[in-house]
C-alpha cells in the first residue's frame, strides 16, 4: 500500500462520488487506507462502484461505504450525515465534489427553477454536508476540507451564469471555514479544473477522435485531465503533507488558462 500521502486510517467523505473526479477521490483515498463514505443519489450505481472499489483493493485495511441521498435535500443530508457518524465515529476529510450543470442558456434566456436546481447542489449541497460533519471536526479540533470549484469562476464558461457563479460561491465557504476555524485546527482549500474527461464532460463533448483533438490541441500540456489528476490534488490537500496550507485555490487545468488557445466554455 502507497502510505506516502498519510492518509491511511482517516475517515473521508466525498460528495458525488459515484462517477467522474468524485469516484476517482474515493478510489485514490480508499486504495492508500483510508476509510471512504461516498455520497451520490442512484442507488444501483452506489452500491455497483462501492462494490468495484472494495474488490480492486481487497488487501486494503480500510472501509468503503455508499450512502444514497442528494446533497440538495437537507433533511436527508443531515440523516445520511448521523449515519456517516454513526458507523464511522467522526470525519477527518470532507471532499464537497457533488455539482452539476443544466442546459445552456443566455443570462436573459436563464430560467429560475433551472438557477434554483443548479445552486441547490452546487451551493446548498456544500453546505448541509459541511453544517452536519463540522461539529465531529471540532470536536476532535482537527480537519481538512476541500471544495472543487471550476476555472470557470474567471473564465466565465459553464453552461450559464449560474454554473460559475455557484463555484465562486464555494470561495466565500472556504474563506468563512478558515476565518472561523483555523484557530480550532480546521482548514479548507479548494481545487479548480479545468476540461476533465468525466460523463459531465462528455455530455458536452463527445468521445471523438475528433472532439478529441480539439480538446487536447486547448491544453498547452497537450491533454485534458483524468479524474485521477485531480484525486491526487486532493490527496496532497487531505494529508499532513499540506498541514501549514489553507484558503489556497489550486488551478489543474494543463496551463490552459494560462496560455488560451483558442475559446470553448467548461
Ligand atoms: N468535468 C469537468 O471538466 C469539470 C471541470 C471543472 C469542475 N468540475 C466539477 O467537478 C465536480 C465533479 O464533476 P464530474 O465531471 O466528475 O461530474 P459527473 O461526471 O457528472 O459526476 C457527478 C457525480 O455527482 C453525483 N451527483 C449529482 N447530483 C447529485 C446530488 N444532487 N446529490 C449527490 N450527488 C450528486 C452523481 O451521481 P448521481 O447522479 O447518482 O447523484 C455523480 O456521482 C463538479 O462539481 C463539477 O462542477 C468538473
Amino acid at each position: 500500500m502507497d502510505t506516502s500521502l498519510h492518509v491511511a486510517g482517516k475517515v473521508m467523505v466525498v460528495t458525488g462520488a459515484t462517477r467522474g473526479i468524485g469516484r476517482a477521490v474515493a478510489e485514490a483515498f480508499y486504495s492508500r487506507g483510508a476509510h471512504v463514505a461516498m455520497i451520490a443519489r442512484n442507488e444501483s450505481r452506489g452500491v455497483r462502484v462501492q462494490q468495484e472499489i472494495l474488490e480492486a483493493y481487497p488487501d486494503v485495511p480500510g472501509t468503503c461505504r455508499f450512502y444514497p441521498c442528494s446533497v440538495s435535500d437537507s433533511r436527508a443530508v443531515e440523516r445520511t450525515c448521523c449515519d456517516i457518524l454513526s458507523d464511522f465515529g467522526h470525519a477527518d476529510v470532507l471532499v464537497l465534489n457533488a455539482g452539476i450543470e443544466v442546459k445552456p442558456s443566455s443570462i436573459a434566456d436563464t430560467e429560475i427553477e433551472d438557477w434554483k436546481t443548479l445552486m441547490s447542489v452546487n451551493v446548498d449541497g456544500a453546505f448541509y454536508v459541511i453544517k452536519h460533519l463540522i461539529g465531529s471536526m471540532e470536536a476532535r479540533g482537527s480537519g481538512s476540507i476541500i471544495f472543487i470549484s471550476s476555472v470557470s469562476t474567471l473564465s466565465g464558461g459553464g453552461t450559464g451564469m449560474h454554473y460559475p457563479a455557484s463555484k465562486a460561491a464555494l470561495q466565500g465557504m472556504m474563506a468563512r471555514i478558515n476565518y472561523d476555524l483555523l484557530p480550532k485546527g480546521i482548514r479548507a482549500n479548494m481545487i479548480s479544473p479545468g476540461l476533465v474527461d468525466t460523463p459531465l464532460l462528455r455530455r458536452k463533448y463527445p468521445d471523438t477522435p475528433e472532439t478529441n483533438a480539439s480538446l487536447n490541441a486547448q491544453i498547452p500540456m497537450g491533454r485534458i485531465a483524468r479524474p485521477e489528476d485531480i484525486a491526487k490534488i486532493a490527496l496532497f490537500l487531505a494529508s499532513d503533507l499540506s498541514g501549514y496550507v489553507c484558503g489556497q485555490n489550486i488551478t489543474a487545468d494543463g496551463g490552459r488558462s494560462l496560455y488560451r488557445r483558442s475559446v470553448v466554455s467548461t
